[in-house]
């Protein structure tokens, strides 16, 4: 089953723009973040201060790896880290079409500013936090991409529709190219 993957930085608006975007495919949405709070029933500051960050990273790890099974068409959301593991890469294509929503740094900031839920960016200087951290991240989100949109440029209807095009025609350009090697 081919599933809409959204990736992105902190406060791009993943889990808005999905559930939209599932809503209006009739597509199930799956939060991967919310997926991992339910089952741990704590909080995402709350695994990290009690169990740390690397597990935090594993179970991430662990529920894409899980989520190939599903049958459900769905739209999944996952966290602004995931795809800075390199061995999820190989998983996040497994489950389908790579969507990047790009947000510029002040856009972020602006959404991010008075957030206390987000352990990376808890303490001073958010603002030089997401800078830096844009920096490392936004060649990698950039190049796992099947596709990306920019947020913040325009309303969402016509954001959930450039997505819808652009996956659509990403989808059908996978299919010609995995048909020829049939
Ligand atoms: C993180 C992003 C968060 C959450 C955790 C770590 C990150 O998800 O997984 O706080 O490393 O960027 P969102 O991108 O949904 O905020």
């Amino acid at each position: 089953m081919r599933h809409i993957v959204l990736i992105g930085f902190m406060g791009s608006g993943k889990t808005k723009t999905g559930k939209r975007l599932a809503e209006e495919a009739g597509y199930a949405f799956i939060d991967v973040d919310k997926k991992i709070t339910s089952e741990m029933k704590m909080s995402v500051t709350d695994i990290f201060n009690r169990f740390g960050e690397v597990f935090f990273r594993a179970l991430e790890t662990k529920t894409i790896k899980e989520l190939r099974q599903m049958e459900k068409r769905a739209v999944i959301s996952v966290g602004g880290g995931l795809p800075m593991q390199e061995q999820n890469h190989k998983y996040l294509k497994e489950l389908g079409t790579i969507v990047y929503l790009k947000g510029s740094a002040e856009t972020l900031q602006k959404r991010l500013e008075g957030d206390h839920s987000r352990p990376l960016l808890a303490g001073s200087n958010m603002e030089e936090k997401i800078r830096k951290m844009l920096q490392t991240r936004e060649p990698v989100y950039e190049k796992l991409a099947d596709v990306t949109v920019v947020t913040a440029q325009q309303p969402m209807k016509k954001l959930i529709r450039e997505i819808h095009i652009k996956c659509e025609m990403f989808e059908s350009q996978y299919l010609m190219k995995s048909n020829s090697h049939i």
